[in-house]
């Protein structure tokens, strides 16, 4: 465990680590425009943790289970967040003392507490006394009592419950010193399509659109006789319906999700200090679509998600991507708020980590910019639906296997905290994504081998195996700091986001679009330029058809030869300045011979446009002549394949997180000395890292 904060020469690591801590929560809050005050008594991150469930076990136990916890140095607990029964009995009646007491052993153990609102599992009671907070599924079923997320988001009465347990928390403990957050509900899940919710979206529509005649243009609604000539006359739909009217209804989901947060980020600020962050924990297996994550994270203090592998083994280059994308939700750090020790219980074959695994996996969550990780769940509960699912200790609350080895992720955390102290990831090259572009190809994917996040993996693979950091960020983010932006398949792009690209480029930005991109308007409608929309007239070309095929195209060019599959677009070019990279062979016949790849200057830097998902290894000679083309520098060149290099970087100081995922012993010779921090601190050019081995390395002074 890591000991609390003491004073002279021989503590002067220790000392180090809480400064650190105190300068990381003066940033994090002076970036919020909050004051900072005292902080919670725990070291600086990364931090190691679990989701903890007092409630389910007799409090006499509860000092073994945190003392086991200190023993593999575990910094924080999540408590709480399905708790409601315990906290508030019946309707009115709270009883918070046994979570207090929880708090406090806590504390007894140098462990933070991270207090989740328990509004993902209310109680029989509340359901039984107002059935109206029950959700309707998109087949008119209204949910009962027995499991979790039961609950209406959109019911003004339930959100009404949530910001009152919610304050009662916060009043006891928003300035508790060992409580250092809070996490909004969990998991935000599923949707309600009862009538006061289509009502509801009614009344954003008319909010939005001001009058049904604007609606009816932006969405077409001349198509198929769908003019509205009443708001009540316009569905709430479940799936299939006018693609205006689709994208709309996720927009308004993800405004009903920010509010149904809202609610409750407000009842706890009431109450609570400034230094306790605000956050929620986002599920769904990397990139869900239910909702914009960009916008429910946009009032959060921090960004959180649940990272798990589900059956078989972790996949590196995208769960890497996912952790990208989640530091791009906020721009910088984030929390792994769950994720598996070893398994889960809920994917078609629930397999185990291998050994080291669990460990590699951590890490490379810190290198991808986690300041904490937590895992799900400390303990097996004794009963419940989740009986099969990976746990720290066993149901007799002894430690099972995997105990040893998040014991030593533990002590790593704690030896390498100082050269993490103040870093994060920093990318010349972003990839770029938007909801809107996200849910518009999913509800008309054309094909259905077209997986948006397997193109995104495409563009996004290379670059890492160049082992460049890469940023995932929403497409209206600022640019200004990159040398190259990729979009993939950025299908809407609206005049405000053509500007927006336009003047990236034009003050020397390098921009690749990918196949589909600029098809749509910010309504879901065609853009009547054809691809890539208002940017086809910079680009000096556009695309003039597209095909889903059925099986792989021939491809060649300057940039190399190979194949296009699942998508192919016939480009032609109108400017003479264009620059036609790679064509396609014989094909379809309308195919042959046609521009699949081109490029134009424009102002200081460049668009371009590739209209095929290309083989991994012509792609890789697309993306090496972009990266030349735009001076992006290697970071740490010559590592062996299998071996993963995360670069986190401070003002005057570097850390790297070396991840040997391959089956074999690799060595890696640095690119100059570096301090080996895993081992002593000592200077090393080199390091050998055996299967599921991890080392950290530093410059400069931390
Ligand atoms: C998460 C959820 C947790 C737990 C876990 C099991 O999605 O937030 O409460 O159910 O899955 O993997």
């Amino acid at each position: 465990m890591r000991k609390p904060p003491a004073t002279g020469p021989a503590a002067s690591k220790d000392s180090r680590r809480f400064i650190s801590l105190a300068v990381l929560f003066a940033m994090l809050f002076c970036a919020l425009g909050q004051s900072s005050a005292q902080a919670a008594p725990t070291a600086p991150p990364p931090w190691l943790g679990a989701a903890w469930y007092p409630e389910q076990w007799p409090e006499s136990r509860w000092d073994a289970d945190l003392q086991l916890m200190q023993n593999a140095h575990l910094d924080v607990v999540r408590v709480g967040e399905f708790a409601w029964s315990a906290l508030e009995p019946a309707q009115g009646r709270y009883n918070l003392d046994w979570l207090a007491r929880a708090v406090r052993l806590a504390e007894k153990h140098h462990i933070a507490v991270v207090i989740g609102t328990p509004t993902d599992a209310p109680p029989a009671w509340l359901t039984r006394l107002h059935p109206g907070t029950l959700r309707v599924d998109a087949a008119g079923r209204t949910a009962e009592h027995g499991s979790r997320r039961q609950f209406n988001y959109a019911s003004p009465e339930y959100r009404g419950f949530c910001a009152q347990i919610a304050a009662q928390l916060a009043r006891r403990f928003g300035h508790d010193p060992n409580v250092i957050g809070w996490q909004i509900g969990n998991e935000y899940t599923d949707e309600s399509f009862d009538p006061a919710t289509r009502r509801r979206f009614q009344l954003w529509l008319q909010r939005k659109y001001k009058t049904l005649d604007t609606l009816n243009r932006a969405w077409v609604t001349a198509y198929w006789s769908q003019t509205y000539d009443r708001w009540n006359e316009i569905p709430l739909p479940a799936s299939a319906g006018n693609p205006g009217l689709l994208l709309d209804h996720r927009r308004f989901v993800s405004d009903t999700w920010r509010d149904f947060q809202q609610v409750q980020i407000d009842a706890i600020r009431r109450f609570a200090d400034p230094r306790q962050f605000i956050t929620t924990n986002i599920g769904g297996l990397g990139w869900s679509d239910n909702w914009d994550h960009y916008e429910i994270t946009r009032p959060l203090d921090l960004a959180a998600w649940d990272d798990y592998v589900g059956e078989g083994h972790l996949h590196v280059d995208r769960n890497a991507a996912m952790h990208d994308f989640v530091r791009g939700w906020k721009r910088r750090n984030f929390w792994v708020m769950e994720t598996q020790p070893g398994s889960v219980n809920w994917a078609p074959v629930n397999t185990t980590l291998d050994r080291g695994e669990t460990r590699a996996m951590a890490w490379q969550a810190i290198g991808h910019g986690a300041d904490a990780v937590l895992y799900w769940q400390w303990r097996d509960a004794l009963n419940g639906q989740e009986q099969y699912h990976g746990a720290i200790v066993g149901p007799d609350g002894s430690p099972l296997p995997i105990y040893s080895e998040i014991g030593r992720i533990g002590g790593e955390f704690q030896r390498a905290a100082p050269a993490l102290h103040g870093t994060q990831p920093a990318a010349q090259v972003a990839l770029l994504v938007t909801y809107d572009s996200r849910w518009a190809i999913d509800f008309q994917p054309h094909s259905k081998y077209y997986d948006q996040l397997e193109l995104l993996l495409d563009y996004y693979r290379p670059l890492r195996d160049e082992q460049l950091t890469v940023d995932i960020v929403s497409a209206d983010a600022p640019l200004d700091g990159y040398k190259l932006i990729l979009a993939p398949s950025l299908n809407v792009i609206s005049q405000s986001l053509a500007a927006h690209l336009l003047a990236y480029v034009q003050q020397g930005g390098q921009l690749l679009l990918g196949p589909r991109s600029g098809m749509k308007d910010e309504h879901n409608a065609l853009n009547v330029q054809r691809q890539p929309g208002p940017l086809a007239a910079p680009l000096g070309g556009r695309v003039e058809q597209y095909y889903a095929l059925d099986h792989p195209l021939p491809v060649a060019g300057s940039l190399g030869a190979g194949s296009a599959s699942l998508w192919a677009e016939q480009l032609s070019a109108a400017a003479p300045d264009v620059q036609v990279l790679l064509r396609y062979g014989q094909s379809n016949g309308w195919l042959d011979n046609q521009p699949a790849m081109m490029t134009r200057r424009v102002g200081k830097g460049s668009i371009t446009y590739l209209g095929a998902v290309l083989d991994p290894e012509l792609m890789r000679q697309v993306t090496a002549w972009a990266i030349a083309r735009a001076q992006v520098h290697a970071e740490f060149p010559g590592v062996p394949a299998g071996v993963e290099v995360c670069r986190r970087a401070g003002a005057d100081h570097m850390a790297f997180i070396l991840i040997n995922h391959g089956a074999v012993a690799a060595h890696v010779a640095l690119p100059g000395p570096m301090s080996d921090v895993l081992h002593g601190d000592r200077i090393v050019t080199a390091v050998d890292l055996s299967p599921q081995g991890v080392d950290v390395l530093a410059t400069g002074k931390p």
